[in-house]
């Protein structure tokens, strides 16, 4: 094996608070819906790209196993463009990807956001490109519509914009991690993969489902309130605008033809036992994404207390504890 440029990159997962669901444009997967998420500390991806002149094609490694590397293709592809402008050999290279989630793959808790924004992070890293936060957003996007968050840390909000070349379709940072810190208790029901996938689900949705219109009108006004609520630091509107959200989004789910049920007894469960902290006076709000685990946002004094209401529900296998953590970074 030659020993060709490489990098390696971390990326954390994220949970979005105002959720992602439909495309405006499937070929450039820019979104129909802008969306404001929180990065996870506790959920990454680790990646790790070579680039090598004797390989004929892109080769993904995922957790170890050679996996199918059409979609990490169509992110290396740009990055190829970009090195080859800059005369860097990397741009008429292939590359290995070797990359490890330390949470279940498409289960539900975003490896997709963090695959990808690692993927991109050490990619440019490895064909020896310095671009701006931006770029790397919109090269993540390419991935998946939640990596472009996770390029940032704390509270990220994704725009949908409105070009046809998808030019102002990027995240950025509403506001850093330290500035507020908050919990987020995740409760793992169920490792195994989703059986109909995000990109495929919200094109079904799109189609399918009366409540589409709705979903995409009222989301600029969600966006609006989440953005007030994050910058007064006003957790019950926070929390009782994200249960609200993701329920909303759950309903255009669940009225999608054939129907996407990602819950299961447990996650019904957890939401119960959720709404019973908030009855004892516990300031606690729910999230879940196309899966079936619960993440639970609370204020830090309140984590312990979380984790043990969701540690007892039938069907909750593991709580996975996490602070709000950083932007994708390079490993060395
Ligand atoms: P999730 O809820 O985990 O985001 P998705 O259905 O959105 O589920 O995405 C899962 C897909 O994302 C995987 O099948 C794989 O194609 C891709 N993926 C996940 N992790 C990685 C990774 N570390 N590197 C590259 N691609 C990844
Ligand atoms: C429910 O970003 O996984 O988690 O762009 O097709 O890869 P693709 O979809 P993906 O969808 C995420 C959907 C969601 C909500 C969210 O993260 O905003
Ligand atoms: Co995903």
């Amino acid at each position: 094996m030659n020993g060709g440029a490489t990098a390696a990159a971390r990326a954390h997962s994220n949970i979005a608070l105002v959720k992602y669901w439909g495309k405006r444009d499937a070929t450039l997967n820019t979104p129909a819906v802008g969306s404001i998420s929180v990065t996870l500390d506790a959920l990454y991806t680790d990646t790790r790209v070579t680039f090598r002149s004797d390989l004929t094609d892109d080769e993904l490694w995922l957790d170890g196993c050679r996996s199918d590397a059409t979609r990490v293709r169509r992110v290396l592809d740009l990055v190829r463009g970009y090195a080859a402008s800059a005369g860097h050999p990397a741009g008429g290279q292939h590359a290995v990807v070797s990359s490890t989630n330390n949470f279940p793959t498409g289960a539900g808790l975003a490896s997709s956001a963090s695959g990808f924004a690692a993927l991109v992070v050490a990619a440019t890293g490895a064909a020896g490109l310095a671009l701006p936060a931006r770029e790397l957003s919109i090269l993540a996007r390419h991935g998946s519509g939640s990596a472009a968050r996770s390029i940032f840390g704390g509270f990220a909000e994704m725009h949908a914009g409105t070009a046809s070349d998808g030019s102002d379709s990027y995240a950025e940072e509403l506001q850093g991690r330290s500035a507020w810190p908050l919990a987020v208790a995740v409760a793992i029901t169920e490792r195994g993969e989703k059986s109909i996938n995000s990109t495929i689900g919200m094109v079904e949705s799109a189609a399918t489902s009366p409540f589409y219109p709705a979903w995409l009108d009222s989301a600029d006004g969600d966006l609006a309130e989440m953005r007030a609520a994050i910058a007064a630091r006003d957790f019950t509107r926070l929390g009782e605008l994200t249960e609200y959200n993701c329920l909303k989004l759950h309903a255009l789910m669940l009225s999608t033809r054939p129907a996407l049920i990602y819950w299961n007894a447990a996650t019904v469960a957890a939401m119960h036992a959720v709404r019973e902290l908030r009855s004892g006076g516990v300031p606690a709000y729910f999230t879940i994404d196309a899966g079936p685990q619960v993440k639970v946002l609370c204020l830090p004094g309140d984590a312990e207390v979380v984790r043990q209401a969701l540690a007892a529900v039938p069907g909750v296998h593991e709580v996975r504890m996490s602070t709000l953590g950083p932007g994708a970074y390079r490993l060395e």
